[in-house]
């Protein structure tokens, strides 16, 4: 059994895992963002110094030139041209819908050794056919990870129901309004043993969704927050996995 990395977050990953697994950080939610870029890193290394990594959804800030994941085997993936176009001319980019694998360009296709996302997944028209996609942009053997919030973990029920202007002002409450938000759709985006068999019969060698429990978006109501975070451990300690709040889905064709 290879040792676990330890982060500066303090934060450990089985480094033997082929793909992930953190423990040790305050919460499993918080665990999910502050270990993401090591995650990355660490599937970066197994690909290889010659690995072809794509980020679908990067946008205007990928987060591969942060990590040393730099643009001579990083495409950078947007379904939007105008974010794109923030990217340096450096950058090799490549547009298209990831939820509509037949208008994937053939140079894309069976090329990739690691595919990953985070935040896009819940802001797509249908989840399983972006994995769809995904088999079709790796290399035999090669792995993808995708990063995203599940239903029916109630803030994400709640912005899928409610009009997306409705909600601005509700999500700049709670949160504020320093991130750039896009409509979500969470169209197939959770985990059953159904979905998971769903995603099985694409192809890949291997679903395995590592989930996360809980959020902060009530932080700033204490007695909702305190009732949502009892419900979320209980729904942990039952494994009850719909009502995870993200997941890491890790994939191999
Ligand atoms: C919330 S942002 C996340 C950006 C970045 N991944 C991050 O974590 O900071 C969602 C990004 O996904 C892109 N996107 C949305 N739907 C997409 C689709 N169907 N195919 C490819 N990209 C998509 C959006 O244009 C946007 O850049």
């Amino acid at each position: 059994m290879t040792s676990p990395i330890t982060t500066s977050d303090d934060i450990t990953i089985e480094a033997d895992h082929p793909f992930v697994t953190i423990r040790n950080a305050k919460s499993k939610y918080e665990s999910s963002f502050m270990g993401y870029n090591d995650t990355l890193n660490l599937l970066a290394e197994k690909a290889g110094p010659d690995a072809r990594i794509l980020e679908v959804g990067g946008g205007r800030s990928p987060l591969g030139p942060g990590l040393g994941i730099n643009h001579d085997r990083l495409t950078v993936n947007d379904i939007s041209q105008k974010e794109l176009d923030f990217l340096p001319d450096s950058a090799t980019t490549a547009l298209f819908d990831v939820a509509h694998p037949e208008q994937i360009p053939a140079e894309h296709l069976g090329v990739y050794d690691l595919v990953y996302s985070r935040s896009v997944l819940e802001h797509v028209s249908s989840v399983e056919n972006s994995l769809r996609s995904t088999y079709s942009l790796l290399k035999p053997g090669g792995r993808a990870l995708h990063f995203f919030p599940t239903l029916f973990s109630t803030p994400f029920v709640a912005n899928k129901l409610l009009p997306f202007e409705a909600t601005k002002p509700l999500v700049k409450a709670l949160i504020g309004d320093k991130y750039e938000r896009f409509p979500a759709h969470y169209a197939g985006a959770w985990v059953t043993s159904k979905s998971i068999e769903r995603w099985e019969s694409i192809g890949f060698s291997k679903v395995d969704p590592i989930q996360f429990f809980g959020h902060n978006y009530f932080e700033k109501i204490t007695p909702v927050h305190k009732a949502a975070k009892a419900f979320n451990r209980y729904a942990e300690a039952k494994n009850i996995t719909a009502m995870g709040s993200f997941v890491y889905l890790c994939l191999e064709k």
